[in-house]
């Protein structure tokens, strides 16, 4: 059987009523076994200051030994300006660094972008994929998950109304599940 594979799940809204963080914890409670997924907080982070690199500040510290003892990463944002919300880019700039010493280095990931809008967060989703590449995160390409209409997507308990969004969230986390298993690396 396969180990279980903790996924850090990254949400770049700060929101109290996000719609992103509702999804993450649908996600939550449907990943499938050997996933477990669980949310690594981004809000309490202060913002990145290089000059902090030799001592940074405590919640950094910490944020960042949450992502390196996670096996992979899920990131569920909302799109800002057609690019990813300051306070996800800022909590990625974080782990990342000093130079050499990222968190992130190697970590399966998967992307979900998740909008009030039509197009679904495709240019969050997109900017998201470009730093993952730097940072040599092998991203799960299919099923991408550009998700619209958020704001009738869940009823009053935090439930996804539509039977055919849960099927597709199904497929992407068990997509995710065997992308996982194809790229991480073994367990300590
Ligand atoms: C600063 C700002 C910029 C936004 N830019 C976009 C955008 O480019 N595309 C989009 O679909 N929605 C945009 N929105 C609307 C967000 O998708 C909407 O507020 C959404 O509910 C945010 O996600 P959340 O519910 O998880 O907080 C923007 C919202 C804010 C506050």
């Amino acid at each position: 059987m396969a180990h279980t594979r903790h996924v850090a799940v990254v949400v770049g809204s700060l929101r109290k009523e996000s719609f992103n963080r509702k999804l993450a914890k649908a996600l939550i409670a449907m990943a499938p076994a050997p996933l477990s997924l669980e949310i690594v907080e981004i809000g309490q982070l202060p913002l990145y200051n290089q000059d902090d690199d030799p001592a940074p500040p405590p919640p950094s510290v910490a944020f960042k030994q949450r992502i390196a003892s996670a096996d992979a990463v899920l990131f569920v944002s909302p799109e800002y300006n057609r690019s990813v919300p300051g306070v996800l880019k800022n909590a990625i700039d974080i782990a990342s660094r000093p130079y050499g010493k990222s968190a992130w280095d190697g970590k399966p990931a998967a992307v979900i972008t998740l909008s009030p809008g039509a197009i679904g967060g495709f240019g969050a989703n997109h900017a998201l994929r470009e730093s993952l590449v730097f940072l040599n995160m092998p991203a799960l390409q299919q099923p991408e998950a550009y998700i619209g209409g958020a704001a009738d997507m869940f009823d009053e308990s935090g439930a996804i109304k539509k039977p055919e969004t849960k099927q597709f969230l199904e497929k992407f986390l068990a997509a995710f599940a065997a992308w996982i298993e194809r790229t991480a690396k073994a367990p300590a």
